[in-house]
């Protein structure tokens, strides 16, 4: 058997005061990610999306970010994936962000519905060629026999779209969380971490300390 039980760190890099922090949890997600960036973390903007099926079942995955203002967190996929069917039956869903060399950890929950057709186009058109061929080549969480179909498809269609713009596939876009809860979360010694809740109510955000 593998040994991990004493595999552990002391976490000493920063703290979290419920002085310092923003009034508003976005702009405080922007200044975390901002430092992600600036400290040079790998997919500072990779996220584990976690959704619920109809039979109560959870399921996370990693998906990119790719915009955060104040209506939300965006992020892209295929609109038939295990991920959308849970969303269409289930807008319930929360995202974590983890990075470790910074010690710290967010998680936002909230709700999630599909961004405009418009906008969808607007980031389908920026991504690299390759990619947007990706995204007409799979059927995403479908089961396949073998990677060969995948690049005879993707073969296929690159001759199809030779110079031309290649449309949006209507099975693929993006959707935004809304969210109502966030948790930043610093690693302390002693694991007496700090956390600082932000949850969303008629007055607008209400900030607490939390327990580690
Ligand atoms: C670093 C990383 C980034 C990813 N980004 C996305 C993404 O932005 N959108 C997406 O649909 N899948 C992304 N994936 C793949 C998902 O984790 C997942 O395998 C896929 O979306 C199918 O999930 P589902 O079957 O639960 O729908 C990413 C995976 C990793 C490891």
């Amino acid at each position: 058997m593998l040994k991990i039980d004493d595999l552990r760190l002391n976490y000493t890099r920063s703290s979290l005061e419920i002085e310092e922090v923003y009034k508003n949890p976005i702009q405080q997600l922007e200044a975390w990610f901002s430092e992600a960036i600036a400290q040079n973390i790998i997919e500072p903007n990779a996220m584990v999306l976690s959704t619920v099926d109809r039979f109560h079942k959870p399921h996370s995955r990693v998906v990119l970010a790719k915009a955060i203002s104040n209506d939300g967190i965006q992020f892209f996929t295929n609109y038939t994936s295990h991920k959308a069917q849970d969303l269409d039956s289930n807008q319930n869903a929360c995202v974590t962000f983890f990075y470790p060399d910074l010690e710290r950890q967010i998680r936002i929950e909230g709700t999630v519905g599909k961004i405009s057709r418009e906008e969808s186009e607007k980031y389908f058109h920026s991504r690299p060629k390759s990619s947007q061929i990706g995204a007409h080549v799979s059927d995403q969480s479908k089961v396949i026999h073998s990677r060969e179909i995948l690049e005879q498809k993707q073969a296929l269609l690159e001759s199809q779209f030779e110079g031309k713009v290649i449309p949006l596939p209507d099975f693929w876009g993006g959707y935004l969380l809304k969210p109502t809860y966030f948790e930043f979360w610093q690693g302390r010694t002693s694991r007496l971490h700090d956390r600082i809740a932000y949850t969303l109510s008629e007055n607008g955000w209400k900030i607490e300390r939390l327990s580690p």
